[in-house]
């Protein structure tokens, strides 16, 4: 059986409890409150790509492209220059332009994607497109169908997902069958201070630590530390 290719996430501390990276060509999601990381974590992961050569996409359906590229600069990380370097491309969509996307088939941005062979891509985040379907059985073909265009494309993707602050998770039922991992990031008040710590909660076809795990966000981004287990005490 040939090895199946891992893909460097781009988040220190992370790859090593997960065999290496994602499974090339596996659709990840990574869920987790507002101001969890989030999108950090997803810019890293696109970036590590960017390094190497290989062209990434980032959809949104809430940044707003200008303001987005200015925070990101912070960590130091220049979209403007990746972008004329063709690495690059951001895309704004509407959820219902995504929508037609998929009923459709095709459309400006799977030329988009197909012309600059993308592989990796982040969609940042589904909460919003996936509300557009009212009930599981829809939610889950409208899933499908997202999933499917990414497996033509041939890229990994890393999904995001808003999730409401409370304990446990909220995950639509419908992404949680069909995606092959699932990253919880945590952002904990105890004691007046607030600790951020990261959980894989499933990941198909890999040997994944059962532990919650420190994490923080510095000015490299987000880094993980896989040594130091997170217990609320
Ligand atoms: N330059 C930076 N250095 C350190 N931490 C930062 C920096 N920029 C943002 N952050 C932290 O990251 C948080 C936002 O992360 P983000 O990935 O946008 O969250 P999410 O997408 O989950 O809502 C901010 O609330 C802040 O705590
Ligand atoms: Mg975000």
């Amino acid at each position: 059986m040939p090895r199946i290719k891992r893909v460097s996430t781009g988040v220190p501390g992370f790859d090593e409890l997960i065999s290496g990276g994602f499974k090339e060509f596996s659709i990840n999601l990574v869920a987790g409150g507002p101001g969890t990381g989030k999108t950090i974590f997803a810019m890293q992961f696109l970036l590590d790509g960017i390094k190497r050569g290989e062209p990434a996409v980032y959809i949104t359906f809430e940044e707003k492209k200008e303001k987005f590229y200015e925070d990101i600069l912070s960590f130091g990380w220049d979209l403007e220059k990746y972008e004329k370097d063709n690495l690059f491309v951001f895309l704004e969509y509407t959820p219902e332009q995504v929508k037609k996307v998929l009923i459709e088939g095709g459309g400006s941005v799977d030329s988009i994607i197909t012309k600059m062979k993308a592989k990796r891509i982040v969609i940042d985040s589904i909460t919003s497109f996936s509300l557009l379907y009212q009930d599981e059985l829809t939610k889950k073909e409208a899933a499908l169908a997202l999933f499917e265009l990414i497996q033509k494309w041939g890229c990994t993707a890393l999904l995001t997902s808003e999730e409401e602050e409370k304990e446990g998770h909220t995950i639509s039922a419908a992404l949680e069958f069909e995606v092959d991992s699932i990253i919880l990031l945590y952002y904990l008040k105890m004691k007046g201070v607030r600790h951020r710590a990261i959980e894989i909660l499933k990941m198909r076809g890999t040997k994944h630590p059962l532990k919650t795990f420190s994490m923080d966000i510095g000015e490299k981004g987000v880094i993980v530390y896989p040594n130091k287990i997170f217990t609320l005490e």
